[in-house]
């Protein structure tokens, strides 16, 4: 009875009916009450006892297997029934596709990368802003002109609110609630009340960086760009650094890079002087790090800011900065495979 039951097991085990017509003689062969597997239940009756366990046991076992042999047997046939005849399933797969990301976010990742290896850690503050984190604390004089509506767009007039102009408000905020070492880098949007042009936006994106510690020095401060400038551009990148203004640094810088079409030749990007200036620097002015609350007899600091359009000109000579917002496809796909 035991090898009976192993024989039509394998018996089962190995059909491959090719309809379903076929699936439902076999369950009449096998399973309906005439059929081979109901018949070994007549026999089951003339096991002797002591075997009536063992072989029980395996009888049951062959009708659950047979049973669910014939429904999947079935199932199988039948979705395939309903699969639509015209379809190919050994075609490839339909692409999906690939968007692509932002240059200034591009860009932007890429400076945070370049810093986040120098030890900075991104920092972020609002745009809607107050008088003090966008001018006061950063030292900028009572009738500074940025402080005027046609510079600066203002929500309300007193108490103060308004667009940050630049990422230096961040700045003030962070050192306002940390005590040195601060090693911040700052990415975000700002605004101006600019007409917009090619070369103008009301908004546009900027990455500012600060460092204030003990003993910082400007040597710190033109390492750090030469490191940026280097793995920004390619490491062949000049530096050089032109004495400049701003209320919240003393003393205060430009840097040039030499001009990566060119190589530093003279071309029309760089107006033949073979330099293109890319970001504004200094050492945080004492006056700054006095309104956030450090001491500036024990802490120095430096700060620099970019524009993110212009590092993303330079890279990518997007010559016209209105294709950033615009949101032209064929502009932004021309980026697909930049990162
Ligand atoms: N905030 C300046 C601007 O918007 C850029 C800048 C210049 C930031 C010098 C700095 C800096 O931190 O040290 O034009």
């Amino acid at each position: 009875m035991i090898e009976k039951i192993a024989q039509l097991k394998a018996e089962i085990e190995s059909l491959s009916p090719n309809d379903i017509n076929e699936v439902e003689q076999l369950r009449i062969k096998y399973l309906s009450k005439k059929g081979e597997v109901s018949l070994l239940f007549n026999d089951f009756r003339s096991v002797p006892l002591e075997q009536k366990k063992e072989v029980g046991k395996s009888l049951n076992e062959l009708k659950n297997f047979a049973t669910e042999k014939i429904n999947a047997l079935r199932a199988n046939l039948e979705s395939a029934e309903t699969l639509d005849p015209t379809l190919d399933l050994t075609r490839t797969a339909t692409p999906i596709p690939l968007g692509s990301r932002h240059p200034l976010s591009i860009v932007r990742e890429e400076i945070i990368s370049i810093f986040s290896r120098l030890g900075f850690t991104v920092a972020e503050g609002p745009e809607i802003e107050d008088d003090w984190h966008v001018f006061s604390s950063l030292n900028f004089a009572a009738d500074h002109p940025a402080r005027d509506m046609q510079d600066t767009f203002f929500i309300n007039r007193t108490p103060d609110v308004l667009l940050r102009t630049h990422t230096s408000s961040v700045q003030s905020r962070v050192m306002e609630h940390t005590t040195p070492p601060i090693r911040i880098i700052c990415p975000g949007r700002v605004y101006r009340n600019e007409a917009i042009s090619a070369r103008a936006h009301c908004f546009f994106h900027q990455v500012e960086a600060l460092y204030v510690d003990k003993n910082v020095s400007f040597a710190d401060l033109r390492q750090t760009l030469l490191y940026f400038a280097r793995e920004m551009f390619g490491s062949d990148t000049r530096i050089r650094l032109r004495p400049s203004y701003f209320p919240f640094t003393e003393p205060s810088a430009e840097m040039d890079i030499s001009c990566n079409l060119c190589g530093g030749k003279g071309c029309s990007f760089c107006k033949h002087t073979g330099w293109v200036e890319i970001l504004g620097c200094g050492m945080v002015d004492p006056n700054v790090l006095e309104a956030c609350g450090i001491d500036s007899k024990v802490y120095s600091g430096f700060a620099l800011g970019m524009g993110i359009e212009r590092i993303t000109n330079l890279k990518y000579q997007v010559k016209d900065l209105r294709m950033f917002s615009e949101n032209d496809k064929r502009f932004l796909e021309m980026f697909q495979s930049a990162h």
